[in-house]
């Protein structure tokens, strides 16, 4: 069976990935920042190691230790919603270094492999949130269209060697610690002006009465993306996600 290696599994869409990887056969390394053996359950088929995305070494240990990949899925990521004015730069700065930098410095340790083997693919979870110019989210949403462009440009240059390149954009997931992990990048609570326009935000991204993103939608549109040779270069994932990406086009 094959090997998929999956960044950021220890929750939300990395977490459903990889569960839905180990339970259809394949050989799955499921990759955490700090290792948990109490998320998913023990496989023969599942390896857990430590790496966190932004750490050269930790990115080159961890490919040394997980041997021959044929899928690298790119999903370690977090957000942040911030005014533009107001968004520190530590803030933004770790926003590209993570996803976008994180995910170009995984590319360059697996590309090698995957470029003389001949075969390989990488699939790059990015966000619809791409597809629509949203408030607050101004920085995340450029540090995921650059992923965009990038994983564009290198389905291009790739296709020569018979190495695939794809995009999942999942839409809005409340479910998932995304929310959360973004709680505490929030600035401008207290300025009157962008308090109205945060709780909105926030309101409607908790909301779970409209259509949303679930992480198993996540799972089976990187599912597609690993076993279809004819998969498109762009999958949204998630009812919202399907609709928005309809209306970009
Ligand atoms: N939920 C949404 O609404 C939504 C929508 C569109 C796109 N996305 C994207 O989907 C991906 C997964 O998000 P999610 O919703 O599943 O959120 P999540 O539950 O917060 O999961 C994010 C994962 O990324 C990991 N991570 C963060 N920084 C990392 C780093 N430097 N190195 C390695 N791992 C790191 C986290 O690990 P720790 O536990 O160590 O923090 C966690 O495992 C992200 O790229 C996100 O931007 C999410």
């Amino acid at each position: 069976m094959p090997t998929v290696l999956i960044t950021g599994c220890s929750s939300g869409f990395g977490l459903a990935t990889a569960k839905l990887f180990v339970d259809r056969g394949w050989q799955v390394v499921a990759t955490m920042r700090q290792p948990r053996t109490d998320v998913l359950p023990a496989a023969d088929n599942l390896r857990i190691l430590p790496l966190d995305v932004t750490q050269p070494a930790s990115i080159s240990t961890a490919v040394a230790q997980a041997g021959d990949i044929d899928v690298l899925v790119n999903n370690a990521g977090f957000g942040a919603a911030v005014p533009i004015e107001l968004i520190e730069p530590e803030t933004a700065r770790g926003l590209f270094e993570t996803n976008t930098l994180g995910a170009l410095a995984m590319l360059q340790a697996l590309l090698p492999m995957f470029r003389k083997r001949r075969s390989g693919a990488i699939i790059n979870v990015t966000s619809s949130a791409t597809l629509k110019p949203l408030p607050l989210v101004s920085v995340y949403r450029a540090s995921k269209a650059a992923v965009d462009a990038l994983t564009e440009s290198l389905a291009v240059e790739m296709e020569p060697f018979g190495v695939r390149a794809h995009i999942v954009l999942p839409g809005r997931s409340p479910e998932t610690s995304f929310g959360d992990n973004a709680m505490p990048h929030l600035r401008g609570l207290d300025h009157p002006d962008y308090k109205p326009m945060i709780e909105g935000f926030i309101a409607s991204f908790r909301d779970d009465s409209g259509p949303f993103t679930h992480a198993s939608d996540v799972a089976e549109a990187v599912w597609q993306a690993a076993t279809d040779p004819h998969a498109p270069l762009r999958i949204p994932a998630g009812q919202d996600a399907v609709q928005w990406m309809a209306e970009a086009s």
